[in-house]
């Protein structure tokens, strides 16, 4: 009987010690877990930050609600209509040009009057805020409307205060009958050292009333750009 209990004795203290050093295993490896999953948590910042831009291409448009020619009165602008498919299609981040102080009048025969002028006089009127960091893109889609047969005066002094050098540039415009009006040409001579691709002239009219026309010319004129769907 001495035998057995003391032989129960020794595998009982053995199993003893087994379990101690496996439950001290386990103890280490849930420290070890533990500390691990401290560290990966330290590593995630614990907000974070807002991300500044979320494509690499960029889209600035400048475009007018109010009353506009044959369309009337619009509550979104012809050109920024071109803009919001454009955006739609690639996901490039959007920024809309607006005037510092809003001068320009409301009615499109006033509007064409402050626009003559404004040419007449080479104006460079400012515009309200800045542009995103344009070193963050490697694509900039530049849309305006035609006035008067150019890029509105506002436009110049976008193009003449941020650099728009050593990118590829994407026009596209809305007017009623001038197309592009050479600003594919006017962003090739401003920007000798940037790809200018293929632009996009759209009626202005068309962009207000004729949506799925417009959204299918948008969307050949990017696929052919060689921008996939997002
Ligand atoms: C001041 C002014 C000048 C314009 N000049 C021209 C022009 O020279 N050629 C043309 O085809 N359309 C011209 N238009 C028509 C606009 O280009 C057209 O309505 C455009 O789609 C307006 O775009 P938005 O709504 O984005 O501002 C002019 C419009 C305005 C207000």
């Amino acid at each position: 009987m001495k035998t057995y209990a003391k032989a129960f004795l020794a595998a009982f203290m053995a199993l003893s010690m087994m379990a101690c050093a496996s439950s001290e295993k386990t103890q280490e490896e849930e420290t070890a877990v533990k500390e691990e999953t401290e560290n990966t948590e330290a590593e995630v910042p614990e907000e974070t930050p807002a991300e500044e831009h979320s494509s690499d291409s960029l889209i600035i448009v400048f475009s007018r609600t109010g009353e506009q020619y044959n369309v009337g009165e619009i509550e979104k602008g012809n050109t920024m209509i071109v803009a919001e498919m454009i955006q739609n299609h690639t996901g490039a981040d959007l920024f809309e040009i607006l005037p510092e102080d809003d001068y320009y009048p409301y009615t499109y025969n006033e509007l064409t009057e402050v626009a003559k002028q404004e040419q007449q006089d080479q104006a460079r009127p400012a515009y309200k805020g800045d542009l995103p960091d344009l070193s963050q893109y490697s694509t900039v889609f530049i849309g305006s409307p035609v006035w008067w047969g150019d890029y509105p005066m506002l436009m110049y002094t976008v193009l003449e205060n941020n650099d728009f050098h050593s990118r590829k540039l994407v026009p596209f415009a809305t007017s009623e009958g001038s197309g592009l009006a050479g600003m594919d040409e006017k962003l090739k001579s401003l920007f000798p050292d940037s790809e200018v691709t293929e632009g996009l002239a759209i009626r202005g009219t068309d962009a207000q009333q004729n949506r799925e026309e417009t959204e299918a010319k948008v969307s050949g004129w990017l696929e052919q750009l060689g921008f996939a769907h997002r």
